[in-house]
This record gives C-alpha cells, sequence and structure tokens, in this order.
C-alpha cells in the first residue's frame, strides 16, 4: 500500500511539476504568478499536503524534486515578468517605444542670413569687422564726408545720446574704423544692427540690420565693384543673377550708384515680389570717395576702392518672400521655427 502510494506520488510528482512549469511559464502577469504560486506550493496546495503526508524516502525526494522545479520556475517567470514590466511601466525606459519630441531652437533668421553672408565675403578673401553700434559723430557723418546740414544729420533721423554720439544710422562708419586701424590694402565686410527714427512700417523698422563691404587696394574700378556685387547676388539668391546700376549720390562716394538684381523668383520677366519690374533694389555703393581717404590719412592719389552697403533685413524680406519686415521683431515662435 505504502508502496503503491509512494509510486503514485512519484508519478503525481512529475505531472505536477509539468503543469505547474507549463502554467508559470504562460503566466501574463505578476498577479497570476501569485495565483500560482498559491495553487502549486500554498499551504494547502497538493504538493504540500502529499509532503506533509510523505512516508518514504523516495517519495519525500520526488515532491521536493518537482517543489525545487515549481520554485525556480515561478523565480525565473518572475525576473522575466519584473523585466518585461520595466521596459512598459510608466516609469521605466523602453527602447523599443518612440521617443518624445524635443522641439530643437534654431538660429533667427537675420542670424541665419548674417552668417551666411560672412561666409560668402569670407571666401572671397574679406575679413569680418565688428564696429561699433554707439558712434560718434565724427565717423558716422564728418569722416564719411556728410555735410553738416545734411537732412540725416537732423535728429528727427538719427537717434543721439548727446551732442557727440548717437545710435549709428548705417554700417559705414565701420569703413572709417578699420582705414583708421590698418594701412591699405584692405577688403573687409561689417556687419550689424542700424538705427534710424524712421515709422515703423511694413518696409521700415527703426532697427535693421546692414552689411557693408569695403574694398581699398590700388587701381579699383567700377567694374571691381560690379563683379563683387554680382557674385554675393548669386550666392544669396542663387541662379544667374545679373546685377545693374543707376546712379545715384551718397556723400561718402563718388561716383554712387545703387545696385538691383534680376528678381529670383521671375528672373527678370515681373511678378509680384519684384512688383512687375523684373528687379529687386538691393542697396547703396559707389566709389571711396577721396575726401574719405583724407578723413583717414590714406592718400586718394595711390588709393582707390569700393564700397557698398545693403539692408540685411530686406535681402531676408525678398529671399522669403515675406510680407513685413516687423516679423523679424515679434519672435513669434510659429514664424520662427520656419526657418
Ligand atoms: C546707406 O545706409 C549707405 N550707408 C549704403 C552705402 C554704403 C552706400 C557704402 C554707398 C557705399 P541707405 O540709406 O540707402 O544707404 O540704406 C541702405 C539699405 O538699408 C536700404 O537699401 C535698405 O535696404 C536698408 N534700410 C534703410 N532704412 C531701413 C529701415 N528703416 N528698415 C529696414 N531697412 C532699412
Amino acid at each position: 500500500m505504502e508502496d503503491r502510494q509512494g509510486r503514485l506520488a512519484a508519478v503525481d510528482a512529475e505531472a505536477l511539476q509539468a503543469a505547474a512549469v507549463a502554467a508559470i511559464g504562460a503566466a501574463a502577469s505578476e498577479e497570476e504568478l501569485e495565483e500560482l504560486r498559491v495553487r502549486y506550493l500554498g499551504r494547502k496546495s497538493e504538493l504540500k499536503l502529499a509532503l506533509r503526508e510523505v512516508r518514504d524516502r523516495e517519495t519525500g525526494m520526488a515532491l521536493n524534486a518537482a517543489r525545487a522545479a515549481v520554485e525556480e520556475a515561478l523565480a525565473a517567470r518572475a525576473g522575466e515578468l519584473a523585466a518585461a514590466g520595466a521596459a512598459t511601466a510608466g516609469d521605466g525606459f523602453d527602447p523599443t517605444l518612440p521617443g518624445t519630441h524635443v522641439p530643437r531652437g534654431s538660429l533667427h533668421l537675420i542670424t541665419q542670413l548674417r552668417r551666411r553672408i560672412e561666409d560668402i565675403f569670407v571666401g572671397m578673401g574679406y575679413q569680418v569687422y565688428d564696429g561699433r553700434e554707439v558712434e560718434t559723430v565724427w565717423h558716422n557723418y564728418d569722416a564719411l564726408n556728410q555735410p553738416e546740414a545734411h537732412p540725416s544729420r537732423d535728429p528727427q533721423d538719427t537717434f543721439y545720446l548727446d551732442d557727440d554720439t548717437l545710435l549709428r544710422t548705417h554700417t559705414s562708419p565701420s569703413q572709417i574704423r578699420a582705414m583708421l586701424e590698418q594701412e591699405p590694402p584692405l577688403y573687409l565686410v561689417s556687419l550689424g544692427r542700424t538705427y534710424r527714427r524712421d515709422a515703423l512700417d511694413a518696409t521700415h523698422t527703426p532697427v535693421f540690420h546692414q552689411v557693408e563691404a569695403l574694398a581699398v587696394d590700388r587701381g579699383i574700378t567700377l567694374a571691381d565693384l560690379r563683379g563683387t556685387v554680382e557674385t554675393f547676388a548669386r550666392a544669396i539668391f542663387g541662379g544667374d543673377r545679373r546685377v545693374r546700376m543707376r546712379t545715384s549720390f551718397f556723400p561718402f562716394t563718388e561716383p554712387s550708384v545703387e545696385f538691383d538684381v534680376t528678381c529670383y523668383l521671375c528672373d527678370g520677366v515681373g511678378c509680384p515680389v519684384c512688383k512687375h519690374s523684373g528687379w529687386i533694389e538691393m542697396g547703396g555703393a559707389g566709389e571711396v570717395d577721396p575726401n574719405v581717404f583724407e578723413s583717414v590719412g590714406y592718400d586718394p592719389e595711390e588709393w582707390t576702392g569700393f564700397a557698398f552697403g545693403l539692408g540685411i533685413d530686406r535681402i531676408a524680406f525678398l529671399r522669403h518672400g515675406l510680407p513685413d519686415l516687423r516679423l523679424f521683431w515679434e519672435n513669434d515662435i510659429r514664424f520662427l521655427e520656419q526657418f
């Protein structure tokens, strides 16, 4: 009888072990696993009851082996579920889930364009010269051959800080500073903020940005100016831009011109971007006036040069077909993140 019981127990133990291990391996949650632990190893489980009843060594060994196997299976499955749980739980890390989108900032469009313009000129062998936003009246006007009575000197047009200092109205005073500091030949580009008491509208802001280029060397002509402007315009607007010059007047250049480039959108045919003229106004330029050379101590008999200046905001405006310069200052992230 005992023998028979023992043999049966041994067979049961094996079947029990197989059933328990299979069920444990398929447990889908920690709760389910706990239920299985109670069912197979709990105080009232078949195994525990059988162990309590054990009378012979063989049956005891068989039942203990089954218990050890069930405990091992429980521990293994608990480990697997914990790992999977860590991977999927809210506080865990699941490398298979798509990442959270972190919005990335970008440089302001004007800053991007400033850097692009600097790169273009550096590529042509120019130095980048940092001027000053607070300038003396002498650097901003006198040294640039601006007559005392010129209307732009009027406090209605210029932000004066006191009688001798002002917020520069253009980047041209950088020419003066650079020439006072360095001997010719000289090739430089200077970019930065400029200030005018202009009424705010879609094409004027009281603070805006200019780029100034200055080349001083022997035998420089308007043809050099034209070639440089054209190279620049093509690099900025791409394609086969053409440049035209119209006579103009600036006190610091003689002769003076204003230059336009063929519209980047219609290539000169006429469209809304160029107001159907086929041309886009770029800025002012000319050969450096001998009086300017004299004010910085360069010999105008020996040295020649060209200078040009243009509004960076307007380039950005045209390049991207924007409706209003004020967008650059409003810092609306929905506008800025497009660039
Ligand atoms: C000048 O400022 C000259 N210094 C340019 C120059 C340099 C001529 C070297 C010759 C030699 P002007 O006042 O035209 O020129 O201004 C140049 C550009 O600045 C304009 O074409 C325009 O694009 C931009 N600009 C002028 N006023 C404003 C404003 N209120 N808002 C935005 N851009 C402006």
